[in-house]
């Protein structure tokens, strides 16, 4: 069996493919892709390599049948169409929600304390105490959508720390749970704090356009770790000149890499480069989870 690894993968999950698999690592540009695909009998990748229809028409044509997204979205890769011509796609579902749950709880932390800014500011010699007067997350109203596995386990550490609980789910409420379900509209209206949990949406349209953030509280503040482009960025950065959002934490961006940089450098902005899943705890799991998926998929 031969396996394609192209955006890297835990080191021990590798040895561990080993043992039954002839593995290579190597990152191909989209025009190489479809044709190195080939020869393999599945690929494991993560969010850098894209594999559309234009790959998987190439792909087909060769020995293909596996496509791993080591990580939870799979909106690089075109699913329904390698579905349609056999190629099974699988992901891991749950293997990084912790980690991506820790760095949207620092970032709620960063932006209601200017722990970004006050970094920047600090390293150019400026003590500027009196510009970083926070607010507390104790007794305000975080909104969650989408309540997913990273979700839940966000809920549960902010309800912890004293904070009211409201989700929005495409499936509806969860009565398993001690959180109050909030219809979207409702949602947006009362948070103080709002988190993204929910996958890129299909049509490339923002969740959260310059309407919804119209609807939002004066002063709300906004963390996304999930998918670059469910805020409209142009209207966030308008919002934040404005005041009407207070300040945003973002791990994600639209077309990232080339992020808008007049976005990412705003003052009330903290900004990740998509280090969600990026723990040595979240990675070996995922690695873990990666390598059962193929000796379930292919042994
Ligand atoms: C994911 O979808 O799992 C996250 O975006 C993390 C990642 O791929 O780095």
């Amino acid at each position: 069996m031969k396996i394609l690894i192209t955006d890297g993968l835990a080191k021990d999950a590798i040895a561990a493919l080993r043992e039954f698999a002839e593995v290579d690592e190597h990152f191909y540009e989209p025009d190489a892709l479809g044709e190195a695909l080939k020869g393999y009998d599945a690929v494991i990748i993560r969010s850098a390599t894209q594999i559309r229809q234009a790959q998987i028409d190439i792909a087909k044509t060769g020995q293909l049948k596996l496509i791993v997204r080591a990580g939870v979205g799979i909106d690089n890769i075109d699913h329904a169409y390698a579905k349609d011509q056999g190629i099974h796609v699988r992901n891991t579902p749950s293997a990084n929600a912790n980690a991506m749950a820790e760095l949207t709880l620092a970032q709620l932390f960063a932006v209601s304390r200017f722990i970004a800014a006050a970094n920047v500011t600090m390293r150019k010699g400026e003590w500027n105490k009196k510009n970083y007067r926070g607010v507390e997350l104790a007794g305000k109203t975080l909104g969650l959508i989408g309540f997913g596995h990273t979700a839940r386990l966000l809920a549960d550490k902010c309800a912890a720390l004293g904070m009211d609980i409201l989700y929005y789910d495409i499936v509806g409420a969860d009565d398993q749970v001690p959180y109050t379900y909030a219809d979207m509209a409702d949602l947006i209206q009362k948070a103080d704090f709002i988190t993204l949990h929910t996958p890129a949406s299909k049509d490339g349209k923002p969740l959260l356009d310059g309407s919804a953030i119209a609807s939002m509280k004066d002063g709300v503040r906004l963390v996304n770790c999930a998918r670059g482009g469910l805020i409209d960025e142009a209207a966030l950065l308008e919002a934040l000149t404005t005041g009407k959002v207070a300040a945003a934490g973002l791990d994600v961006f639209v077309g990232e890499p080339d992020v808008n940089l007049d976005l990412v450098n705003h003052p009330n902005v903290s900004v990740t480069p998509h280090l969600g899943a990026q723990t040595y705890e979240a990675q070996a799991r995922v690695g873990k989870e990666v390598v059962d998926v193929v000796k379930e998929e292919l042994c």
